[in-house]
């Protein structure tokens, strides 16, 4: 682990970590907490790997002066994490849970003391059941009662979180949850989803009124734009390239950053573009400006056109998208099956720079490796190939920057191994290995080759 390896970011970059609550919390029934769609979908037989659910988790709702003690050994400026909606209105609308309130406060308040700045996430996607009852993302009054729950959260700390970001991959909650059925809650509704989509931009924009009223920071919000590639120059290709981009990048960036809905939205939605679910005014709400955007990065994507295959319940399928096969990037693959190409991170962040003049500060609110860590018998993990990825993601950030792209921070997906959504517990983000027999942490090489970047950047700049 020789400096040699650590790539180097402009004076003031700020660096951090970042978790989630469903992944990590656990006390899935304590203190008055509400349940969730992950708490009903990953009950519902065959969803998760293995039958997995976060009842437990990482245990941090109990162990979180444990997990800030390893935050402030690490060194990071900052700590990503979400709040749960479930826990502070467990309802999704009306009464406020007090303990729910107090959990975040405490922790907040001892993230302060340790002199690492929160950046607290809204939405990370454990939306209160009782409102998937009423349609959940499908309906705009989904929409309504995340600002209130916006509310009642910047109302209490928005005093000291540094960082607000409303949603965390909409394209996740929206197209894996609503269209293909893989996440909560679990429906395969197609083309449909494009619906929650639309919600749950408004709902953001919503929830930044009420973050701005109430004297937020900095507010944003996080995507996973995707850097596509097609798998050839035949036109069939192109178009499914188009339709893709659409689909995973412009139902975001256009009218977040150009206040306008995509240009090729028709051949991708068919007769649902234009949908009876858009208001006059929308544009103007989803579209006010932001701080900053956070990016999520993990891997690119090359696609092709796939003919439709009926027994697919698939978003991309049945837009006749496929997702080109072997990795065709010839690199290794992490255990998600995740091709390994840093270059493609770069290109991405110059690419939305170029194509949004209005596009605000950028920060990295994700990046990560799953890997096939062990515990070696010295107790240790040496997390090699984890290192090797922060290192090249890193460089590649570094040289956004050096191509003109402002960006601001980074934050490592994740502290801790934790609960990989339909997953399960298999596949390990961690800087820090979490025993889930008995919940003992494990900082990895990577947490110590982290800490030693952090320092060797502090003493250069
Ligand atoms: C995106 C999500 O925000 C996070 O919850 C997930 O664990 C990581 N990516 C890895 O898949």
């Amino acid at each position: 682990m020789g400096t040699l390896t650590f790539p180097e970011l402009p004076p003031g970059f700020h660096f951090g970590a970042a978790t989630a609550a469903y992944q990590i919390e656990g006390a899935h029934d304590e203190d008055g907490r509400g349940p969730s769609i992950w708490d009903t979908f990953s009950r519902t037989p065959g969803r998760t790997l293995g039958g997995a659910n976060g009842d437990t988790a990482c245990d941090h709702y109990h162990r979180y002066p444990e997990d800030i003690a390893l935050l402030r050994e690490l060194g990071v400026d900052g700590y990503r994490f979400s709040i749960s909606w479930p826990r502070l209105l467990p309802q999704g609308t009306g009464p406020v849970n007090p303990k729910g309130l107090d959990f975040y406060d405490r922790l907040i308040d001892e993230l302060l003391a340790a002199g690492i700045a929160p950046a607290a996430t809204l939405y990370h996607w454990d939306l209160p059941q009782t409102l998937e009852d009423r349609g959940g993302w499908r309906v705009r009054e989904t929409a309504e009662a995340f600002a209130e729950y916006a509310n009642v959260a910047a109302d209490r700390y928005g005093d000291r979180v540094e960082r607000w970001i409303t949603l965390n991959e909409p394209f996740c909650s929206a197209f894996v949850g609503y269209a293909e059925g893989r996440h909560a809650p679990g429906a395969r509704e197609g083309r449909g989803a494009l619906a929650a989509a639309h919600h749950l931009l408004v709902g953001h924009g919503l929830a930044v009124r009420e973050l701005r009223v109430a004297g937020a920071r900095e507010v944003g919000i996080t995507l996973n734009l995707d850097r596509l590639h097609a798998a050839s120059d035949r036109p069939e290709d192109l178009a499914a390239l188009r339709r893709a981009e659409v689909l995973h990048n412009e139902v975001w960036t256009e009218p977040l950053f150009a206040g306008r809905y995509p240009e090729h939205e028709a051949e991708t939605w068919e007769g649902l573009a234009d949908g009876p679910w858009r208001r006059p005014g929308d544009l103007q709400l989803i579209g006010v400006p932001l701080d900053f955007v956070g990016i999520n990065f993990y891997r690119p994507t090359t696609v092709e056109a796939a003919p439709h295959r009926a027994d697919d319940p698939g978003l991309r399928t049945a837009m006749d998208i496929g997702v080109a096969e072997p990795n065709p990037y010839g690199t290794r693959l992490t255990t998600m099956g995740w091709p390994v190409v840093p270059s493609a991170f770069t290109e991405l962040l110059c690419d939305l720079d170029t194509r949004y003049p209005q596009l605000p500060p950028v920060w990295i609110t994700e990046n990560g490796s799953a890997e096939a860590d062990s515990v070696t018998p010295d107790g240790q993990v040496h997390d090699e190939e984890r290192i090797d990825y922060l290192a090249s993601h890193l460089a590649a950030v570094a040289d956004a920057i050096a191509a003109g792209v402002d960006v601001r921070g980074y934050y490592v997906w994740s502290l801790l191994d934790n609960f990989e959504w339909a997953r399960g517990y298999e596949q390990r983000f961690g800087l820090v290995r979490v025993d889930y027999d008995t919940l003992t942490r494990i900082p990895k090489d990577s947490y110590h080759w982290y800490r030693g970047l952090i320092t060797a950047h502090r003493a250069r700049t």
